[in-house]
């Protein structure tokens, strides 16, 4: 059973994570009209990938007795000035939803809810995963610059980018 401040706290993460999906779509949208098919596909997945990690939040709140909110979501932003800046805006994001998760973290265990607190560990990791990307993806785009061909390879090879972190060989 969840207690009323984890609940709420698990419906402020769900919030969270919907929101990213949004950012994330809307980054898609902003890439796929200015022809980069690579970058675009990359961030549709991640809107995906965000709304699979707002379910999962839910079906856990529902499950343990509490009643996940489905809420009104901030609109992101649509436009950006470069690629360099919409990376630099989704980094940002992921380390900020780092953040939150790990305040989620500090809440369960004040209210000694070891279930609750053993679930957001999936959270945890897939965050060192996040910003690693995020990171790596950055870095990119510092190195190449105003080049266009450069942009191009990369728009080309995001779809493939694989990143090993040291949670990516953790053990289960
Ligand atoms: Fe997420
Ligand atoms: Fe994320």
């Amino acid at each position: 059973m969840l207690s009323k401040t984890i609940e709420e706290a698990l419906n402020n993460q769900i919030r969270i994570e919907a929101e990213s999906s949004q950012i994330y779509l809307a980054m898609a949208c902003w890439a796929e009209v200015k022809g980069l098919e690579g970058v675009s596909n990359f961030m549709y997945a991640q809107s995906d990938e965000e709304r699979e990690h707002m379910l999962k939040l839910v079906k856990f709140v529902n499950e343990r007795g509490g009643h996940a909110k489905i809420s009104q979501l901030a609109a992101p932003n649509v436009t950006f000035k470069s690629f360099k800046e919409m990376f630099e805006k989704l980094f940002d994001h992921e380390v900020y939803v780092s953040q939150s998760i790990n305040e989620l973290v500090h809440i369960s265990l004040q209210e000694k809810d070891y279930a609750t607190h053993n679930f957001l560990q999936w959270y945890v990791a897939e965050q060192i995963e996040e910003e690693a990307v995020a990171r790596t993806i950055l870095d990119k785009i510092n190195m190449i610059g105003d080049d266009k061909g450069g942009l191009y390879l990369f728009d080309r090879d995001i779809e493939n980018l694989t990143v090993t972190t040291a949670a990516t060989n953790a053990p289960e």
